[in-house]
């Protein structure tokens, strides 16, 4: 069976990427490969991260939106995914929202992951939303992507406790472990169609 290919988007560090690139190279994730890494980012450690891993890393400007991507530019973005041969995208850390013209292109093929548990806290830092809010529960999310906000249908769910001296800071590491325990495990079902 050829091996599934992913291509990886993300604004920031990319540890949730990295997370992937050590599960298909330790081969919990032997089915799948990364066709391509993009950032909107010019100087993003996801960048940095795939280039370690001798995966093609690209910068794609985003265009004059805070948000979203500028038309044109998510037209680009399509062309350089299906020039890499994506399969499935893979959002891990991108902060902005996808709109028609990937939607159309990859049809309940976009995964995001958040730190919450869907539909509790979307948006930013939702590990502080949790905090302040009191749960004594928090965790972390893959959901197929629309057009939303961190919406779309539910995948998959992790949960991890909050204790009574957590920070924001040591809340989000006990959050991001579990994301790295997750997203590679999705990512596997799609490799192996158990997800369709
Ligand atoms: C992850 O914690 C992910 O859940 C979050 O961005 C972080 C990226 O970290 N995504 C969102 O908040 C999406 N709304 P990483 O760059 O280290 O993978």
């Amino acid at each position: 069976m050829n091996p599934l290919t992913i291509g990886v988007l993300g604004s920031g560090k990319g540890s949730n990427c990295g997370a992937i690139l050590e599960a298909i190279a330790d081969g919990r994730l032997a089915e799948t490969r990364v066709g391509a890494v993009i950032s909107d980012v010019p100087d993003a450690g996801i960048l940095a991260l795939a280039r370690q891993h001798k995966v093609p890393a690209r910068h794609l400007p985003p265009g004059k939106f805070k948000t979203k991507l500028e038309p044109h530019c998510e037209e680009q973005l399509v062309a350089l995914l299906q020039k890499h041969g994506v399969e499935l995208v893979v959002l891990a850390g991108y902060m902005r929202l996808l709109k028609e013209p990937m939607l159309a292109a990859f049809p309940r093929r976009i995964l995001n992951i958040h730190p919450s548990l869907l539909p509790k806290y979307p948006g930013l830092q939702a590990w502080k939303q949790a905090l302040d809010a009191g749960e004594r529960q928090a965790g972390c999310t893959v959901h197929l992507v629309d057009g939303g906000m961190d919406t779309g249908e539910i995948l998959a769910q992790a949960t991890v406790p909050v204790l009574a001296h957590d920070t924001p800071e040591t809340l989000h590491a006990r959050i991001q472990a579990a994301e790295h325990e997750l997203y590679p495990q999705v990512v596997g079902w799609f490799a192996s169609g158990r997800v369709r």
